[in-house]
């Protein structure tokens, strides 16, 4: 989600502990200085041996495009040579003869049936399953929020919504997932295919591991506390080894109304910026469950990872508490050196903290239906930079160190559903807004997306947050130990260094560093999402851009080893008031799929007069979020 009135106003820090640790409070230049004396910004000691062996797929290999230049219009921007379809945008129907998008008149069961806004994470599945097809998958996408003031015509900030388009935003929200085909360059959505789907905020969900039956889940609806009723604030995610996807509920606490401070869940509820108030805050009105004085637990049973299988169109969507929960961006896979699988998340508020989750059994690649729980048992951790190049992965455990009755900590339900106060208590680093956190495929490197801070004070840089003000975010590289040559994503000690500073390095004050020499047009700002091409090389998206930047948000290109290493390159830029989101590739890396997220939210946009009516330029059609498939003209490997 972009800055906007309801960021401002919700997103601040709750964390009481955002003083560094003692050590870790030194000055901004001598973290600069620190950062000299550590070669963080070269080939760290064991880069080279963090690779395997496969050659051209460790992120040397040169981008070839021509890089795109800064714009701020109502357009999209691509570097020459390559081409832009739009996919599927907001309200297309998802099957052959579902309901056309009809903005002034939609109902909800019209928005059930079609695909929701704000486009988000993709995640791209091949048909047959375990196959490598790069011409026909199942696409999942994520739909993050529903912005009144561009989707209902004659908005009225002061008036609140009716029922019926609080249900329009319900049905808005969740994820999409589609069968696609590519014929000749073109891809298209196969609207007669069995696998077509919505997921929404009323989808029935299994509510699964520690948190599962726990009083504190338990609705009067549900008075087992192990269903409940859909997903919403989708931002990003990930997808498994067993052909699953991941969807990451993120800012939830825009969901709910009522008095926050009564009750045994007020402080529970100050740590997850739960108001009272926020975005969606008309839905309480109609509905109880998003009234805390109602029913007090509702907003336990948001904030997690849920688990679609996009393979069987029936099945029930799985919430994983064992995975925490928060401000989840994004849970990404990596597989360790012995079939243990290790999942990496950001949450995505200021001040709060990177974890991991490693799976207790490994993945058996043999019997995928053997892998279906492995996500209920494992060891949560919270991330804790130290100033000497290592950081250290802090577990989450009930009855270990504080997260015990002395703390309020009465079981591992209580722990993973204030994972945000177990990570304070074990030490872990409050950072500047963690969004997506991605291990390399082959070199196992973790890139850590800390997308901006503005409100960090010069008081509060820490080691790995060494600005204050962040305004242009930065991104770091967590290097887990080889065994046998191989990642170990379970390892709780590993090295660490900045992988670059962002902002534009000509200018002092941004403060910025790059690996390599950027140009005037390659540096960036406000970094969110990242994927890793077929040759390793990573793709960074950014969200904020034209908030602390001045021009519209983007996607880069960057090799992550090599001569040029981490020199990002300008090859995409969105339409005015966009994020760019879930850059994501066919595994022949001649596809690349990208979110175009709410193009037209500017201040002062709405659906009679918006910023931009991208992407169809319709004189009766707002703005709309859509998915675009790029490929080269010449049918090659995107960046060459
Ligand atoms: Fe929805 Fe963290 O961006
Ligand atoms: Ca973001
Ligand atoms: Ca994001």
């Amino acid at each position: 989600m972009r800055l906007d009135e309801f960021e401002a106003a919700d997103d601040v820090s709750v964390n009481p502990s955002t003083e560094p640790p003692i050590g870790e409070l030194i000055s901004r230049r001598t973290v600069l200085k620190g950062m000299a004396a550590f070669g963080l910004f070269g080939q760290m000691s064991g880069c080279a041996s963090s690779g395997s062996s496969q050659s051209g797929v460790d992120g040397s290999a040169p981008l070839t495009f021509t890089e795109v230049g800064r714009t701020k219009d109502d357009k999209h921007h691509l570097a020459p040579g390559y081409n832009a379809q739009v996919l599927i945008r907001q309200g297309d129907p998802i099957r052959k003869g579902g309901p056309l998008y009809r903005p002034a008149q939609q109902t909800a069961a019209e928005q059930e049936a079609q695909f929701g806004t704000d486009n988000d994470f993709i995640a791209y599945m091949p048909l047959p399953r375990g196959s490598n097809n790069s011409t026909r998958g199942l696409l999942g996408v994520n739909h993050e929020n529903h912005r009144a003031n561009l989707c209902f015509p004659r908005w009225d900030a002061k008036v609140p919504l009716t029922r019926a388009q609080c249900e329009v935003q319900m049905a808005a929200q969740g994820f999409s997932v589609l069968e696609i085909a590519k014929e000749g360059n073109q891809w298209r959505v196969v609207e007669e295919s069995a696998y077509n789907r919505r997921i929404s905020t009323n989808t029935p969900m299994r509510i699964s591991g520690p948190a599962a039956g726990s009083a504190r889940m338990q609705t009067s609806a549900d008075p087992s506390g192990t269903r409940s009723f859909g997903t919403f604030n989708n931002c990003a995610g990930g997808w498994t080894p067993w052909g699953t996807m991941l969807t990451a509920e993120e800012n939830v606490q825009q969901y709910f109304v009522g008095d926050p401070t009564k009750g045994p869940e007020a402080a529970a509820r100050r740590r997850y910026n739960i108001s009272g108030r926020g975005r969606y805050s008309d839905w309480g009105q109609y509905f109880e469950r998003f009234n805390l004085d109602k029913e007090p637990n509702e907003p336990n049973r948001f904030g997690w990872i849920v688990e679609i299988d996009p393979y069987e169109p029936g099945s029930t969507p799985v919430k994983r508490t064992a995975l925490g929960r928060n401000a989840h961006e994004c849970a990404t896979m990596a597989l360790s050196h012995d079939g243990r699988v290790a999942f990496y998340m950001g949450d995505d508020a200021r001040m709060e903290f990177v974890y991991k989750f490693v799976t207790e059994g490994r993945f058996d690649p043999a019997n995928l239906a053997a892998n279906r729980d492995l996500m209920d048992r494992g060891t949560l951790y919270a991330a804790r930079f130290e100033a000497n190049g290592k950081m250290r992965w802090l577990p989450l455990v009930y009855g270990q160190g504080p997260l015990t009755a002395v703390n309020g900590f009465h079981s591992q339900a209580d722990v993973v559903i204030e994972a945000r106060r177990a990570g304070t208590l074990v030490g872990a680093t409050p950072m500047d807004r963690p969004e997506d956190v991605e291990a390399h495929p082959v070199t196992g490197r973790v890139y850590v997306v800390l997308t901006y801070n503005e409100q960090r004070k010069p008081d509060q840089v820490d080691v790995a947050n060494p600005r204050g003000p962040n305004k242009h975010g930065h991104i770091i590289e967590i290097v887990p130990p080889l065994v046998g040559g191989k990642p170990d994503h379970a390892a709780t000690e590993c090295d660490w260094g900045f992988f670059l500073l962002g902002g534009d390095p000509k200018v002092g004050e941004h403060a910025a560093r790059y690996a390599s020499p950027v140009s005037a047009n390659g540096w960036l700002a406000a970094p969110d999402n990242v994927a890793f091409d077929p040759k390793g090389r990573i793709w960074i998206s950014t969200d904020g851009q034209d908030d602390w930047a001045g021009f519209n948000d983007s996607l880069y290109g960057a090799t992550v080893s090599g001569p040029n290493r981490g020199a990002t390159r300008a090859f995409f830029n969105g339409p005015s008031g966009c994020e760019i989101c879930g850059p994501c590739f066919t595994p022949d890396g001649r596809t690349l799929f990208l979110a175009v997220q709410h193009p037209g939210d500017d201040k002062g946009s709405t659906f009679e007069k918006p910023s931009t009516r991208w992407p169809d330029f319709k004189g009766d059609m707002p703005p709309r979020s859509a998915v675009l498939a790029i490929t080269r003209s010449d049918g090659g490997e995107i960046g060459g």
